[in-house]
């Protein structure tokens, strides 16, 4: 039998997804509201977008998966690629805001009655993209909201599904061991003392050195904050308490690499683990600027009444705003940086081996 012709409607399966809006406000007993049908295609749109950004996201966290990665190679030069489809993905759904934003309160009065008690805190898509970027359930703010099997809850098997992430690395995990592997500091290319602890190594002592002599007066405690975060060295008197505010969620040796990547990114060699850093810089920002459109959306349209989702509304959703940022430890790495002009040189053998020209 000779195949259809490829035809765009039955490509795109469009009578499926042109056929899926169903405002309960026109339903039979209920008053039409105009914007209802705004508000169904732009929260489709959005999971539409979230669907491309989780296959993005598993396509990088695949090539994190591998025991070894080529710096150079085409694998970590895609995860760039992608990461930076995820930001301009992440751009458009911030711009979204406006368009629902072209509805008014009283506009949506006329139907939010009938949404109870479902919400877009239920979003399974974006609770996905939150788990695998590195939010973890323990981490989440108001996480008992989560465990709700009643009202503005999950199913038991979107919740299923939500917490079976954290059974895998999530994303912050896989580049924490990327970031580990790093072989910048092998005692190959510098001149060792005999003392293997990680503060002793030539080139942190000397780096050491430069940023704290380059302090200020009012900065000079900066200088335990970098020996607590780049060593794990504590000063005795610190309490349990200010050392719980000095950890990060990558360990110091990841730490320590993503630094030096930071530090030597003008080299073409560093050029694209620079880039994946900062790509994930970049999508946290981008993930907490739509938090904060959401949450100026919403003071607006509901002012302070509850969610239909059954949370306090925006009193949550600032919460949330503030404490869901993946990647804090790396932005916060600029605290540490000293002039270029002072960089310590690298030992010949380090850039030869990592194919510096000089
Ligand atoms: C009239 C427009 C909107 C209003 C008034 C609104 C209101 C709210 C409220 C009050 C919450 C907190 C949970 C609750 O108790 O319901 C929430 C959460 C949420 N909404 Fe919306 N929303 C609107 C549009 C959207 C759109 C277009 C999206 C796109 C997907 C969205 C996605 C979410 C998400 C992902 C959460 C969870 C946020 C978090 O936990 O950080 N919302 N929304």
């Amino acid at each position: 039998m000779e195949k259809e012709p490829m035809y765009y409607g039955s490509y795109l399966q469009l009578d499926k997804i042109i056929e899926s809006q169903y405002p309960v406000s026109f339903e039979a007993g209920n008053e039409p509201a105009h914007d209802e049908m705004l508000f169904i295609i732009i929260h489709q749109a959005y999971e539409l977008w979230f669907k491309q950004i989780l296959f993005e996201m598993d396509y990088c966290m695949d090539v994190f998966k591998k025991e070894k990665i080529n710096d150079n190679s085409e694998d970590l030069n895609l995860v760039r690629h992608r990461f930076k489809r995820i930001i301009k993905i992440l751009e458009l759904l911030n711009q979204q805001v406006s368009i629902l934003d072209t509805m008014t309160p009283m506009d949506f009065l006329a139907f939010r009655n009938l949404l109870t008690p479902s919400s877009g805190f239920q979003s399974k898509q974006f609770r996905l993209i939150e788990a695998r970027l590195g939010l973890v359930l323990e981490k989440r703010h108001q996480k008992d909201y989560y465990k709700r099997t009643n009202e503005g809850g999950f199913t038991q098997k979107d919740f299923q599904d939500i917490n079976q992430t954290e059974e895998n690395k999530n994303l912050l995990q896989l580049v924490n061991d990327w970031l580990e592997r790093m072989p910048f500091f092998n005692p190959t290319y510098w001149e060792q003392t005999s003392e293997s602890l990680p503060g002793n190594h030539p080139f942190w002592k000397e780096y050491r050195d430069i940023y704290v002599n380059g302090l200020s007066e009012r900065e000079k405690n900066k200088s335990v904050d970098f020996d607590a975060i780049f060593f794990q060295l504590y000063p005795s008197d610190l309490s349990n308490e200010q050392k719980e505010m000095l950890s990060t969620s990558f360990s110091a040796a990841a730490m320590r690499s993503a630094l030096f990547i930071m530090l030597y990114r003008d080299f073409p060699v560093f050029q694209t683990s620079y880039q994946i850093l900062d790509s994930l810089i970049e999508i946290d920002h981008l993930m907490s600027n739509w938090r904060h459109k959401h949450l100026i959306m919403v003071r607006r349209m509901i002012g302070m009444r509850v969610g239909t989702g059954n949370t306090s509304g925006a009193g949550y959703l600032e919460g949330a705003l503030n404490k869901h940022y993946v990647y804090r430890d790396l932005s916060g790495l600029s605290t540490y940086l000293i002039e270029r002009r002072k960089l310590p040189k690298l030992p010949e053998g380090l850039i030869r081996y990592l194919g510096f020209n000089l």
